[in-house]
């Protein structure tokens, strides 16, 4: 057999043997046959010292041009088996997205963030604005500012939660004059100080917030909670102002079913001081479970601006009058849902949250 020959059978073996590779894997395994010094063209390179020297170059060449022959179909094999492994893998990892796309299920606010929306629009629509102010505060805002001196009984109705501040466990909070320790603010109360302090009266605004206290979560306490602020002072502002807003409120918010009344209460701040109570939402006043059978159920504090608490903020109680209000939001949300444990609207279950 010529060495011509030769090369050409070589050449059609390589090219036989790549055809009949069945993956990506069978290729590889057989390049060492296909290229390199164990290949057969490799072996019939090594012939070459034995050609006539005037053949060289045209043997030479034949085995250049076999090996070239053999090198392109061995790329498309490869070429063709990596874009079949690509497709295969793609197809494992295809994601059905359409699932999604037809959902009807969307995410919407929480309850609680929905009724603290409802209260604000109630409260704007009445004509009051709505303030904020910081959830760690220093006892001047959170107390002392509020009729609260450090020894005072009234101190045990907040069970506060203070903040380690390693070394700065003491800053100074500017108006009080006093160093103070940082707490997590018991109430929204303290925002009552900080809007008398920054705006000159008439002042009519409420302000919603987070609150916290160190309580264990039962059914009705959580350690972290939402309260909504009501703060009015303006000149000649009484009692009857004080009713009259609330009546209104309840109305608002809950229908004209729906009234309030006050029974008198200690608090600090306020002087005189009362629990405000509505109409039972449950069974509008005729007496059920909820209410234990009052056909009430008390919502919050309230009362008039104690004079020491103006004068703390600057303000001359003998021009100045005002009342303040105080209630919690989850607990209103609860009611009116008939929501039995105030932990469900914490737990984050989907289909709990998904009910309103
Ligand atoms: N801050 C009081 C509380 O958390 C509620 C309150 C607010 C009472 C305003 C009177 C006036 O219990």
């Amino acid at each position: 057999m010529s060495v011509y020959d030769q090369i050409a059978e070589a050449e059609t073996k390589a090219v036989v043997e790549i055809e009949q590779a069945a993956d990506l894997a069978g290729l590889t395994a057989i390049e060492p046959m296909l290229f390199g010094k164990k290949s057969e063209l490799g072996g019939l390179k090594r012939l070459m010292g034995e050609v006539d020297a005037g053949e060289r170059p045209k043997v030479g060449q034949a085995l250049n041009e076999a090996q070239l022959v053999v090198r392109e179909a061995h790329a498309l094999a490869k070429e063709k088996f990596s874009k079949a492994q690509r497709l295969a893998q793609l197809e494992t990892e295809r994601l059905d997205l359409t699932e999604s796309l037809n959902s009807t299920q969307r995410g919407h606010l929480h309850l609680v963030t929905q009724t603290m929306e409802r209260l604000e629009d109630v409260f704007v629509g009445m004509g009051f604005t709505v303030s904020e102010g910081p959830q760690a505060e220093t006892d001047w805002y959170n107390f002392e500012a509020l009729n609260l001196p450090a020894a005072h009984p009234a101190r045990s109705m907040f069970d506060t939660l203070y903040l380690d501040l390693g070394e700065r466990t003491e800053i100074g909070d500017g108006e009080g004059g006093e160093a103070t320790n940082i707490l997590l603010r018991t109430h929204t109360s303290p925002v009552q100080i900080r809007v008398m302090e920054s705006t000159p009266p008439p002042i009519y605004t409420v302000c919603p917030g987070r609150v916290f206290r160190r309580d264990t979560a039962d059914a009705s306490h959580m350690p972290v909670f939402h309260q909504i602020e009501g703060l009015v002072i303006d000149r000649g502002i009484s009692l009857t102002d004080l009713s009259g807003t609330l009546n209104e409120f309840t109305a608002a918010y809950f229908g004209g079913a729906i009234s309030s009344r006050l029974r008198p209460s200690y608090f600090p701040f306020t002087e005189p001081s009362a629990e405000f109570d509505i109409t039972c939402v449950i069974c509008e006043g005729a007496g059920c479970q909820t209410c234990q059978r009052t056909g009430w159920i008390e919502l919050g504090g309230c009362g008039m601006v104690h004079p020491n608490v103006l004068a703390n903020c600057g303000l001359d109680s003998e021009e100045w009058t005002g009342f303040a209000f105080g209630f919690g939001i989850d607990r209103l949300a609860l009611m009116r849902h008939g929501i039995k444990d105030l932990r469900d609207m914490y737990t984050n279950d989907v289909r709990f949250l998904e009910q309103f």
